[in-house]
């Protein structure tokens, strides 16, 4: 069987496209990374690919008159790919309508909370601000609210008295790497089923 081509949007860091290629590489995950898509040239994720022989593309929204033309062009790039799972690691802007609507149940996002709690940016700093004892990190689909899609898997981590924004980060980040792969596992093993917002994992 062929398999399946994933298409990771970063604007940053990429530890997280970094997890999944290393899972790829060790077999635990029967896919490709067809393409690393950009809207940031300084991404590091970019060189993460590029070092590993992945094709990369930067595409500036500064470039395009109106998000759903900057949108298309992605679009046009993973099609160009041969795309099935449209993967966000640390892609920094909400997709719009027709974006997504052409992506159904096919665009992943992990965020760094344990939603519905502390969306947006900075959720370490919100759950350490708000006081809570407990975060963590969610892998969910992508619809057009803001870290508001069905939730697919969820790990918790303590927060400790003395954690930081930055040392919960790093708690957080450590279990990111773990989940994100299992759920792109399910996903490419069509164990997803969606009702409403309720996303069951079929045995
Ligand atoms: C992660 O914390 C992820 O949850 C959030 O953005 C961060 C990206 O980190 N959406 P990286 O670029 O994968 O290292």
């Amino acid at each position: 069987m062929d398999k399946q081509v994933l298409g990771v949007l970063a604007s940053g860091r990429g530890s997280n496209l970094a997890a999944i290629m290393d899972s790829i590489d060790a077999g635990e995950l029967p896919a490709v990374i067809g393409v690393v898509i950009s809207d940031n040239p300084g991404a590091y994720a970019l060189e993460r690919a590029q070092a590993a022989g992945i094709a990369t593309c930067v595409i500036e929204r500064k470039y395009f008159s109106c998000k759903e033309e900057f949108e298309a062009a992605i679009n046009a790039k993973l099609k160009e790919h041969g795309v099935g799972l449209v993967v966000l690691a640390g892609y920094m802007r909400l997709l719009g309508k027709t974006f997504v609507s052409a992506w159904p149940l096919r665009v992943m996002n992990i965020h760094p909370a344990l939603l519905p709690s502390f969306p947006g940016l900075d959720a370490q700093g919100q759950a350490i601000r708000y006081g809570a004892k407990v975060s963590g990190c969610t892998v969910h689909f992508v619809d057009e609210g803001m870290d508001t899609g069905p939730i697919i898997l969820q790990k918790a981590v303590d927060v400790s008295d003395d954690d930081t924004e930055e040392s919960l980060a790093g708690k957080i980040l450590k279990e990111e790497h773990l989940i994100y792969k299992q759920a792109i596992k399910l996903w490419l093993e069509g164990r997803l089923a969606v009702e409403g917002r309720r996303v069951r994992i079929k045995k």
